[in-house]
């Protein structure tokens, strides 16, 4: 099996890999790197359990092969303080934690960009989200908490 070289910014860090081209980001976070915050739910990007950050959007991991992030800049949920995850433990948004860091990632990614709840729900913007435990209320509460938007569940 032939390798490639790339090279990318991890959490800050810069990364050298040799890696199959077709290997999955996703893979290369959790199994080459060690970063298992980031989640495979669907595998097929459906449920955004895999969200991270590919210079500042947000994207499904399991759809990124690495080969294609080379000279970009990349952050899981690893590079996020525990303490920003207070309100899903607080509201029970969080069951089997399977989506959680896709979800604060993408709750955090909508604090960044205010603007966007002047046309849209917080359970709108999160519907790339999905959870098969909790039902969603607790999880746009604990969203809606964390960005001081007071938003109730819709
Ligand atoms: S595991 Fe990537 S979108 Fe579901
Ligand atoms: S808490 Fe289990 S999938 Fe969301």
């Amino acid at each position: 099996m032939s390798t490639v070289q790339v090279v990318f910014t991890l959490n800050g860090a810069a990364v050298s890999l040799d890696l199959d081209p077709a290997e999955r980001l996703l893979d290369t976070l959790r199994y080459r790197l060690g970063l298992t915050g980031t989640k495979e739910g669907c595998g097929e990007g459906e449920c955004g359990a895999c969200t991270v950050y590919l210079d500042g959007l947000p994207v499904n991991s399991c759809l990124v092969p690495t080969y294609q992030v080379r000279g970009a800049r990349v952050e899981s949920v690893e590079a996020i303080a525990a303490e920003r995850l207070g309100p899903f433990l607080a509201q029970g948004a969080t069951q089997c934690g399977a989506c959680t860091p896709g979800v604060v990632m993408t709750a955090l990614w909508i604090g960044a960009h205010p603007e966007l709840l002047e046309t849209h729900t917080i359970r709108e913007l999160m519907a790339g989200n999905l959870c098969r435990c909790t039902g969603y209320d607790g999880i746009v509460d604990a969203v809606s908490t964390a960005l001081g938007h007071g938003e109730p569940p819709v």
